[in-house]
């Protein structure tokens, strides 16, 4: 009867002291410590995640915000006539952020889109990982980064020569990469690569 009592005690602190080591190591323990960094981040739902594709993310955000900055190369954008309804509008230069206020909003959204293009587990449209571990693809993300920023600066000064000198870094930047990566020889199946 003793040793049986004995043997209940040990497994209660054997189930105990695996509750308290996984407790610990949920909670960022010495345990938790040993793990990989990434696989923390990937459990966190505040990390960096992917839904689209890169097509999908030029299309949605790179694409007409970088046609709000082109428009200025032959427009003031300081003589854009609001919208009837700008609150509802789907002209981001006839908008409730019109004007030069929504080219300083696209060169911003074109800056930290730069981020998007550098996100682990995104795929082109062909399926090819994007090669964001080759040396140049962050070279010519940055590119982009910088040429958004420059976009951003001259939004600011509300200055149309600067404007139109920014777009020509943008239309670079976007060109610099497409050369590269999207329009190649073969076509579709051959972007990414
Ligand atoms: C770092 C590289 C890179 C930069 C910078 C870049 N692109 Fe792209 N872009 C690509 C690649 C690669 C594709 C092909 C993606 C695919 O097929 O999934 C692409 C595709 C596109 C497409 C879709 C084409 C289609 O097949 O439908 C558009 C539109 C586009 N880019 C616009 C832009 C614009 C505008 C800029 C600059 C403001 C830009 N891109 C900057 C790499 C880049």
């Amino acid at each position: 009867m003793r040793f049986r009592n004995l043997a209940f005690a040990l497994l209660v602190c054997a189930v105990a002291a695996t509750v308290f080591v996984g407790y610990t190591e949920a909670q960022g323990g010495a345990g938790a410590a040993a793990q990989p960094k990434t696989q923390t981040a990937a459990k966190s739902s505040a990390a960096a995640q992917v839904d689209g594709n890169l097509a999908q993310v030029m299309r949605g955000i790179l694409f007409p915000n970088a046609n709000v900055i082109f428009f200025t190369q032959s427009n003031n954008p300081a003589d854009v006539k609001p919208a009837s309804d700008p609150s509802s509008s789907t002209d981001p230069l006839t908008g409730a952020y019109g004007g030069w206020n929504a080219v300083e909003n696209s060169a911003i959204a074109i800056t930290e889109a730069a981020n998007l293009l550098t996100i682990p587990g995104r795929v082109c449209s062909n399926g090819r990982p994007v090669p964001i571990n080759n040396p140049d693809w962050g070279k010519l993300v940055q590119g982009l980064r910088d040429a958004g920023r420059v976009a951003y600066k001259a939004a600011q000064s509300k200055n149309q020569d600067k404007v139109v000198d920014a777009a020509d870094a943008v239309t670079t930047a976007c060109q610099s990469c497409h050369d590269k990566y999207r329009d190649k020889p073969g076509g579709v199946a051959n972007r990414c690569m």
